[in-house]
Parts: C-alpha cells; structure tokens; sequence
C-alpha cells in the first residue's frame, strides 16, 4: 500500500494523533492537507506527552518527511513556537519538515475578526479563535497571503494592502477594535517569513517526486468529517475540506488515489462547541464520561460535550468519504460503565433513518437505541471478553467495514491491530 489517510470519523477529538502516529511508523511522508492550529493532536510516548497543532504528527519518527500542504492555513508565530517546542523532544530540520510555499497565513487580524465575531453573535459557532475562519474566507476571496508571500517584502506589501482599508474600517466601526497598521503588520511578518524560509518549498512536486520513487504517503486529517464546510453539521463546523476530497486539494496525490482510508471514530461521540448533537447525554452518565475520559479540548481546554456512539453519522462519514476500516479508540472509557448503548438509527417525523444525510434536522432526530451488556475489560493482554467482542462485531456490521483497529488508552502500546497495514 503506497497511500493511506487518517480522518477523523466524527466532530474531531477522536485520537487521530496516536493512530498517525503509529502508522507514520511504516510511511515515508505524513502530510497535512488542511485546518491550521485550530487542532490539538496528542501523542503519549513512554508517559511523555506531546501535543501536535499544525506540525504533522509523523514528526516524532525521524525517518519520516513531514509535510504542512497548502490547504493548511499557517499562522506563522505559532508555527515556530511549536517548531521549537518539539525540536525539543526531537530532531527536526528543514530536511524533514516542509511547509507549502502557498499554504494561506492567518495574520493577526483574522484572529480578531474570529474573536470579534464570536463576541458579537448572535449565532455562535464556538470557534477555536485561532483565526481559521476569517483567514480561509480570505483565500476563497482571492485576498489571501500566501507563504511565499512572506519571502519577498515588496510582494508581502501588496498583498496586505488587498483589502485592508475595508478591514480596518469594519473594525473600527463595527468592533471599535483598532487593527495593528500596515506597516507592523508588515514587518512582523517579513521577520517571521524570514525565521521559516528554510522550511518553505513547493510540496506539491515534493509528493509527486516522492509517490514516483515508490515512497509511502500517509496523509494525516485535522477535526473530523462531521466538521468538513460542505459535509459537516453547517455552519457549527470548520471552515476546510476535513473529509477525504480535502486531501485531493488540500496536498494532492499527483498520479495515484488513496488505497487505505481509515476513519477514527471514538467509541462514543463527542463534540466541543455549539451544534446538534443527538445522542448527547446532559446526565450523570454523560459527566462520567466525559470524567473519565479527560474529555477536555486539547487546543482550547473547553469541556467536551459527551455522548452515545451514533452510527447514522458514522454511515454518513463512511460514505462521504470511501472509509475502507474505522479505528476504534477508547474503548477504556466504556470499560466498566453501568450501561452501554449503540444508536442504530433515528427517528425522523416518523420516519427510521439509517443513514444520516445532508439537509436532515438533527435537532428533530430521535435516536433509537440498542443496549449491550457492559464490559469489564481492563485490556491487560488477556483474550477480550464475549461483551466487548459483541460491541465491536456489532459496530463493523452496522458500518460495512473493518474496526481495523482498536485503542484502549493513551500510549502507543495500548492499541490492537486486527488488520495489517501494509
Ligand atoms: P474553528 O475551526 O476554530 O473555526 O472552529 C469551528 C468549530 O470546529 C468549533 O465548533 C470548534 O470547536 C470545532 N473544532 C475546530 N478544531 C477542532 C478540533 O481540532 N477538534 C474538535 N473540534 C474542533
């Protein structure tokens, strides 16, 4: 298998750090294709904890080429800090870190419009606040700085220039928010550009040149399907192509198509920010999970909503984006609950859904629920228990593919392999 994705299944926060990170173990390059430092990716590594924003999380295997693609958005400052956060764990140089030359910059404006408007309402999205919004709407509206921008002082001034008197009087008028001037603007990120010149190449051509020398390619998704712009719960979702077709604008695959799509889906759900949540639990239940499984944003330490597997979403993300199998991770954390249920479906205006699709209220979806036996395993080796192999086989029917993988906690040895990759 020479092409292999990792996206997240649900709303994100479904472990796709340590599953990147084990797989990157096999691949050549791990590739980023979208979102920005909006995402929290952790890794544990013999107790030690690293958590991953905008670096790919291959990056803890020196072998690996990690690559930013450019439909990362990329705030420079944040770049380097945890450039020089992780070069502490590990080696990384411009030989094993590249960044795309047209990767769009989050600028210190698009966090303050993102913060603005998330102040302003009167329909919050519960954004991260790290500007990701403001700095895609800028790209799709042609007015976007580009990495490369950042290279070349003169250039860096015209771009900037694009559409900042506009900026500056709708702060100014609507936000009473004074914006940094041209000039600082300028400056401050001539000076971050010139601090990351060595990282930034074109990495389109990079992974053709590596896909034709045979080199494996694991592109590696930030948030989750259910958070795409186009596929996701609209508008209480991110503003990139989270599911499978971000990979093909996002990095591309000159030549090839993806071989392996592995879905990470936690063996619950949960959510952080506003939106429909329907098998959400507002109990005891749904506070000992979230408890339990330290179920706090890794970005922005929000506590995340907590609830029931939903497999009518599941299906959903299976078919938008041709999932071939489905990580299945923390399984720990159901380990021992009093109760254990599975969404099958739902019902809507009286109708049984399946499939969740585009356009369906979620807010009118009534789950139906199947109970299962609870498990006690504590996954210390033993042979897993009749319960939890009935949960697990229920799961992949319902699904139509493999759980290729289970975890059942946060290190790298705490996961099983039912199918081989690679
Ligand atoms: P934004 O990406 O900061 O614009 O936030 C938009 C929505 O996506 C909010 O509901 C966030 O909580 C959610 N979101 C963004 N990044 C992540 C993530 O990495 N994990 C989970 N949710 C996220």
């Amino acid at each position: 298998m020479q092409t292999m994705a990792i996206i997240g299944a649900q709303w994100g926060d479904e472990g796709k750090g340590k599953i990147t990170d084990l797989l990157a173990e096999k691949c050549d390059l791990v590739v980023r294709y979208q979102g920005g430092h909006n995402a929290g990716h952790t890794i544990w590594v013999n107790g030690q904890k690293t958590v991953l924003h905008v670096i790919p999380s291959g990056v803890l295997h020196p072998h690996c080429l990690s690559v930013i693609g450019h439909g990362v958005v990329l705030e420079p400052e944040n770049f380097l800090a945890e450039l020089a956060k992780i070069k502490g764990i590990t080696p990384v140089t411009p030989e094993n870190l590249k960044v795309s030359a047209t990767a769009t910059v989050i600028t210190n404006y698009h966090k303050l419009l993102d913060a603005a408007r998330e102040a302003q309402g009167p329909e919050k999205i519960g954004t991260t606040g790290k500007g990701i919004g403001p700095a895609y709407e800028d790209k799709v509206s042609r007015r976007g700085i580009k990495v490369k921008d950042l290279l070349d002082k003169d250039t860096l001034v015209r771009r900037l220039s694009n559409g900042y008197a506009e900026k500056a009087v709708l702060f100014k008028h609507l936000y009473q928010i004074e914006i940094p001037s041209i000039e600082e603007e300028v400056e401050r990120l001539y000076r971050l550009g010139e601090s990351m010149k060595d990282y930034v190449t074109d990495t389109f051509s990079l992974i053709d040149e590596k896909l034709a020398k045979g080199k494996r390619v694991l592109y590696e998704g930030a948030q989750g399907i259910l958070l795409d712009i186009d596929y996701g719960t609209y508008p209480f979702v991110t503003s990139s192509s989270t599911a499978g077709a971000g990979i093909y604008t996002g990095a591309g695959i000159p030549g090839k198509k993806l071989e392996e799509v592995i879905g990470v889906a936690k063996a619950y759900t949960t959510r952080v920010g506003e939106g429909p949540f329907p098998t959400e639990l507002i109990d005891d239940l749904g506070e000992e999970i979230q408890t339990k499984g330290h179920e706090f944003g890794a970005t922005t330490g929000r506590k995340r909503r907590c609830g029931w597997l939903d497999l009518p979403l599941l299906r959903y993300a299976v078919k938008c984006s041709h999932l071939t199998s489905i990580a299945l991770t923390k399984l720990d954390i159901l380990s021992n609950l009093r109760e254990l249920k599975v969404c099958y479906a739902y019902e809507v205006n009286g109708r049984v859904v399946e499939c969740a699709y585009p356009g369906i209220n979620l807010y009118g979806a009534k789950p139906l629920y199947k109970s299962f036996t609870p498990f006690s395993d504590d996954f210390g080796g033993g042979k897993p228990s009749k319960e939890f192999e009935a949960y697990v086989a229920f799961i992949q029917e319902s699904l139509g593919i493999p759980v290729g993988i289970y975890a059942y906690g946060p290190d790298r040895n705490q996961v099983v392999f039912r199918q081989k990759y690679s």
